[in-house]
């Protein structure tokens, strides 16, 4: 059994999906490595680490994908899919409900893939899930971005010239990047308030010293994420936050509906409101961002206010970001392999089909077909 880690082809992704400290816990259940060279470099790792560890470096990109579990952390091009060996495993982020195209090639290709996005948010599931690892990677930046941006101390500030008042800083949307947005701008001195549709993340929010900003307007989904608000509700949640947003100084957010366009949270009125010198980091660019003026990649200047929209933060903090999501994947294959090192698929186990998207060409996940229906 052999698991290959190709190098990441993504414009602006160092990160790599699995790192030197887990090979050791693979080759204990005989399985082998194989690392694409130059694999690691984004995330600072020279391929001797890899060697070190026990694995085998190989110049050619096509030996890491011939593997029996390719690992990868974003979805591949087609090529890359192209370059699978029938019959074998690839597991990676894959937006099955955002990259029909995806989907279509990997079922093209007759390959079985897993979805580190689709594996349930179940406590079983915990160590594998790299939404939440690679989400609190983005939140710690999102707050360094903003402190970084704004051309004020984020903490209360006593000196022989005075003393200044803290930043106050509001958070959208409080999943786990959200969270962890609070926690790291509060850990820098700043005033934190936090906001979601779902109510019952207010006792996190607090419990992390930060005020809950309540706009009455609840929408609890399924599987603990937030359903899409209607028309109306988004309207009053809008006009509720152009007035809330007025007083602070720095506005993160986060808010996030799975599959959909990103929730439109901070029209152009609200930035108008906001002081002159305020930042707004937008994490949602990826999927349309929570800001109207945002442009996605970009850190633009509308009325005054300095607008960063970021893609993919967790590649900024490459080492960390990857050595979570190896920890994440390490946790996956050793559900799916068993004590002697062979691929043991249980599509009777939730986990395993809960990831599936699709299983020796066959489209299995329901969420994937929609999207592939709806791209039709
Ligand atoms: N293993 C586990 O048990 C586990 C681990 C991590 C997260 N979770 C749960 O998964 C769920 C999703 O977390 P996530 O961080 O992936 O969320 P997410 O990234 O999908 O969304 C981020 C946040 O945006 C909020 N949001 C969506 N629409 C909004 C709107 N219109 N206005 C304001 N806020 C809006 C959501 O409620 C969510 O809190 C949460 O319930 C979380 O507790 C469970």
């Amino acid at each position: 059994m052999q698991v290959g880690v190709p190098k990441e082809s993504a414009p602006g992704e160092l990160r790599v999906a699995l790192v030197p400290e887990v090979i050791g816990r693979l080759r204990a259940r005989s399985i082998d490595v194989l690392v694409q060279a130059g694999a690691g470099e984004g995330a600072l790792i020279p391929d001797d680490l890899y060697r070190e560890a026990g694995a085998e470096i190989a110049a050619d990109p096509s030996a890491a994908y011939a593997s029996d579990i390719v690992v990868k952390i974003a979805p591949p091009s087609e090529q890359e899919i192209k370059a699978l060996r029938s019959g074998s495993l690839l597991i990676g982020f894959l937006a099955p409900l955002t990259s029909p195209q995806t989907t279509r090639a990997l079922a093209a290709a007759g390959a079985t893939a897993l979805a580190m996005e689709a594996i349930p948010r179940i406590t079983r599931a915990q160590a594998m899930d790299a939404l939440s690892s690679q989400a609190n990677v983005g939140g710690y930046r999102a707050a360094l971005l903003g402190a970084q941006t704004l051309g004020r101390f984020f903490p209360m500030m006593t000196t022989a010239a005075g003393t200044v008042p803290p930043a106050k800083v509001l958070v959208l949307g409080a999943g786990v990047a959200g969270l962890q947005a609070l926690a790291t701008a509060k850990r820098l001195g700043a005033r934190t308030t936090g906001y979601d549709v779902r109510p019952e993340v207010a006792e996190q929010v607090r419990s992390l010293g930060a005020d809950w900003l309540d706009l009455g307007v609840e929408a609890a989904g399924e599987g603990g994420y937030a359903r899409e608000l209607s028309a109306q509700e988004r309207e009053a949640q809008q006009q509720a936050l152009t007035e809330a947003i007025k007083g602070f100084d720095v506005v993160i957010t986060t808010a996030l509906v799975p599959g959909r366009a990103a929730p439109r949270l901070v029209t152009a009125e609200a930035v108008r409101g906001m002081r002159a010198g305020s930042v707004i980091v937008d994490l949602a660019g990826e999927s349309g961002g929570n800001c109207e003026l945002s442009e996605p990649g970009e850190t633009v200047v509308r009325e005054g206010v300095k607008i960063a929209a970021p893609l993919n933060l967790p590649a900024s903090m490459a080492e960390h970001a990857s050595a979570l999501f190896a920890r994440n994947v390490l946790a996956l294959i050793e559900l799916l392999v068993d004590k002697d090192g062979s691929l043991k698929l249980d599509f009777e186990d939730e986990i395993v089909a809960g990831a599936c998207i699709v299983r020796a060409g066959e489209v299995v996940h329901a969420g994937a077909r929609a999207a592939l229906e709806g791209a039709a």
